[in-house]
C-alpha cells in the first residue's frame, strides 16, 4: 500500500504531465505554447488586472510605446470580439494634445451602410495599378526580424482579410508569397531579394521578381522614423542559415544595411530611379518611404510630380515615433518629424504645387485603433500603414525584447522552439479580423463625421485640446493657403474602375 503522499505526488504528477502536453499541442495560445503551464499564469494576471489595478500600481494608461487600452483594443478586435467600453471613456479628455472629432449634425445614414468602399488606387495611370480596398494594411517588417511563422500568418492573414503586407528590406521570402496575398515589395539600401554579388543592385533580379502577379507595389526605403539616416540591424543572434541564404550574408556578424541607395543623391536622381524601378516592373505602382526633417525635401519632390509625369505613385510618410526591431536609441528619441505634423507639412505642400491628384500618401507611426487610424487620414494620409498593431493581432505582449532573439510569444525571433509557438493558420484569422476591425471602426468614424468615404475625413473635422478647457480647430493649428485648401485629393473617385 503507497503512503498517501506518493498518492498526492503521482496525482499532481499526472496533472502536471497531462497539462504540459495539452500545453504544448494546442494552437491558440503561442505563450502557452512556448511555455507551458508557467504560461497560463499570465492569463490570471490579465484577469486580475483590471479589478486589481484600482489599488495597486499602473493604470490602463501609462504605459509605452502603447498602453493597455491601446493594446487591449487590438487584443479584442484581432479575437473578433466586441469592442466597446463600460461605464465612459477612461482618457482624461482635457489633455493638450488630444484631437476630438467634430461629429455632425446629420451622420451619414448608416441603416443600408456596408463597409465597402470605393478602391483607392495607388498608380491609377500605370500598366499595372494597384486598387486597395481597405484603409490600413501591414507595414515593411522583414523576415528575420520577425520569425518565419509571424511572416506566414501575415501574409495568409493579409490574403483573409483582403488587404496586403510589405515585404520589409529583407527581401521577399518563400513565407511572404505563401499565404498569396498581395505584396508591396521594399527595396532597402542593402538590395537584399535582388542584390548582386558586390552588394549593389542587380536589375535583371529585380525584374524577374516583379514578374510575380503578388508583387502590386514596389516601396523604396530611404528611411524610417525609428532610426533616421541609419539603415535596418539584424542582430546576429537571429541570423538563420536559410536568412542568411536569403538575404546572402554572413550569420556571426551583425547585419547592417548601409544607410542610403548610392544610385541616389538628391530629388532628379530619386525621381529617375524611381522611374527606372517602375520601368524594370512592367509598370506596377512605385513610391518611397521616408521620414521628414524640415519642409525642402518634400517642396521639391512635389514641385516636381506637379511638373512631370514620371514622379512617385505614392510616398510613405514614416512618424518618428514608428517602431523597429532594433535601433539606437539617440536616433529613436532625437531625430525626424512625429506623423501628425509630417503628414500635415507633405499634404500642404502637394496641395500647394498643385501634385496633390497625381501621388498617393500612406502615413506609418503609432496608428494602431481605428480612431488613431482616421486621425492620420484627416491630417492627409489617403492610406496608413500598421507594423506594430499587426504584431499585437499575433500575439506579441510588448515584452521589449525584439532584439535579443528571446521574444516569448514567436513572433520577433528566430529560436525554433518559440517560433514553434506561433501558429500560422490560428493567428492569420487574427490578422484578418483585425485589418476588418480598423476598416470597420474608421467607417463608423467617417460616418458619424457625415462623409462616406475614408478619404473624406479632413482637417476641418477635427479639433485639439490647447489648454484645459479649451479645443482650437485643426485649420487653425495646421493652416494651409487658399490655393492649397481649393486643391483636393479625390484620385479614387477619378479611377475608382481602375482594378
Ligand atoms: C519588428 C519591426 C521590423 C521593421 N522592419 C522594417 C523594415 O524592414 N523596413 C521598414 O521600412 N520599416 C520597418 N519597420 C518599421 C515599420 O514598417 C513602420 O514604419 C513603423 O514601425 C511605424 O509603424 P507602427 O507604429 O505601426 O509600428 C519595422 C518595424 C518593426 C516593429
Ligand atoms: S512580445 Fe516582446 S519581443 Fe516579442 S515582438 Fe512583442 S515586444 Fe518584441
Amino acid at each position: 500500500m503507497l503512503p498517501w503522499w506518493a498518492w498526492v505526488l503521482i496525482v499532481v504528477g499526472g496533472y502536471l504531465v497531462i497539462t504540459t502536453i495539452l500545453d504544448i499541442t494546442q494552437t491558440k495560445r503561442s505563450i502557452v505554447r512556448n511555455f507551458p503551464i508557467i504560461g497560463r499564469f499570465r492569463y490570471v494576471f490579465e484577469m486580475l488586472g483590471p479589478p486589481l489595478r484600482q489599488y495597486i500600481v499602473t493604470s490602463d494608461l501609462v504605459e509605452r510605446p502603447f498602453n493597455r487600452l491601446q493594446r487591449t483594443w487590438v487584443y479584442r478586435a484581432s479575437k473578433g470580439e466586441l469592442n466597446s467600453m463600460p461605464f465612459g471613456t477612461q482618457l482624461d479628455l482635457e489633455v493638450p494634445g488630444v484631437i476630438k472629432f467634430n461629429p455632425s449634425a446629420f451622420p451619414t445614414y448608416d441603416v443600408h451602410a456596408t463597409d465597402e468602399i470605393d478602391p483607392i488606387v495607388i498608380g491609377p495611370n500605370r500598366a499595372q495599378p494597384f486598387a486597395v480596398r481597405h484603409v490600413a494594411n501591414i507595414s515593411g517588417m522583414s523576415y528575420g526580424s520577425l520569425s518565419k511563422n509571424a511572416v506566414r500568418a501575415l501574409s495568409l492573414g493579409a490574403k483573409l482579410g483582403g488587404g496586403y503586407m510589405n515585404t520589409g528590406e529583407g527581401g521577399c521570402s518563400p513565407y511572404h508569397l505563401e499565404g498569396g496575398a498581395d505584396l508591396m515589395f521594399q527595396l532597402g539600401p542593402a538590395k537584399f531579394g535582388c542584390r548582386n554579388s558586390e552588394g549593389g543592385f542587380d536589375p535583371e533580379k529585380f525584374k524577374k521578381l516583379c514578374e510575380n502577379p503578388q508583387i502590386r507595389a514596389i516601396e523604396l526605403k530611404l528611411s524610417q522614423g525609428a532610426k533616421p539616416g541609419k539603415g535596418g540591424v539584424l542582430p546576429k543572434e537571429k541570423i538563420s542559415r536559410e536568412i542568411s541564404d536569403i538575404r546572402g550574408v554572413p550569420m556571426n556578424v551583425d547585419c547592417h544595411s548601409p544607410n542610403r541607395h548610392p544610385e541616389v543623391n538628391d530629388v532628379p536622381s530619386l525621381m529617375e530611379h524611381l522611374d527606372f524601378l517602375r520601368k524594370l516592373s512592367g509598370g506596377k505602382p512605385v513610391g518611397f518611404k521616408t521620414v521628414l526633417g524640415g519642409e525642402e525635401f518634400i517642396r521639391d519632390v512635389s514641385r516636381y510630380i506637379a511638373e512631370h509625369d514620371d514622379g512617385p505613385d505614392f510616398i510613405t510618410i514614416d512618424g518618428a515615433e514608428g517602431g523597429t526591431g532594433a535601433a539606437p536609441m539617440s536616433l529613436s528619441d532625437h531625430m525626424g518629424l512625429g506623423l501628425q505634423e509630417a503628414l500635415v507639412i507633405a499634404d500642404n505642400h502637394l496641395r500647394e504645387a498643385g501634385a496633390r491628384k497625381k501621388v498617393l500618401v500612406i502615413g506609418s507611426g503609432r496608428c494602431i485603433t481605428g480612431a488613431e487610424v482616421a486621425i492620420a487620414l484627416g491630417l492627409g494620409a489617403d492610406l496608413v500603414h500598421i507594423a506594430r498593431g499587426f504584431m499585437f493581432a499575433l500575439g506579441c505582449i510588448q515584452a521589449l525584447q525584439c532584439d535579443t532573439n528571446d521574444c516569448p510569444t514567436g513572433v520577433a525571433t528566430n529560436n525554433k522552439w518559440l517560433v514553434r509557438g506561433l501558429v500560422p493558420k490560428e493567428k492569420s484569422r487574427r490578422v484578418a479580423n483585425y485589418l476588418h476591425a480598423i476598416h470597420h471602426d474608421v467607417m463608423m468614424i467617417a460616418r458619424a463625421l457625415g462623409v462616406t468615404h475614408p478619404n473624406e475625413i479632413d482637417r476641418h473635422h477635427m479639433s485639439m485640446i490647447v489648454e484645459p478647457g479649451r479645443r482650437v480647430a485643426l485649420t487653425e493649428i495646421y493652416p494651409s493657403s487658399m490655393k492649397a485648401f481649393h486643391e483636393t485629393r479625390l484620385i479614387r473617385r477619378e479611377k475608382s474602375d481602375a482594378a
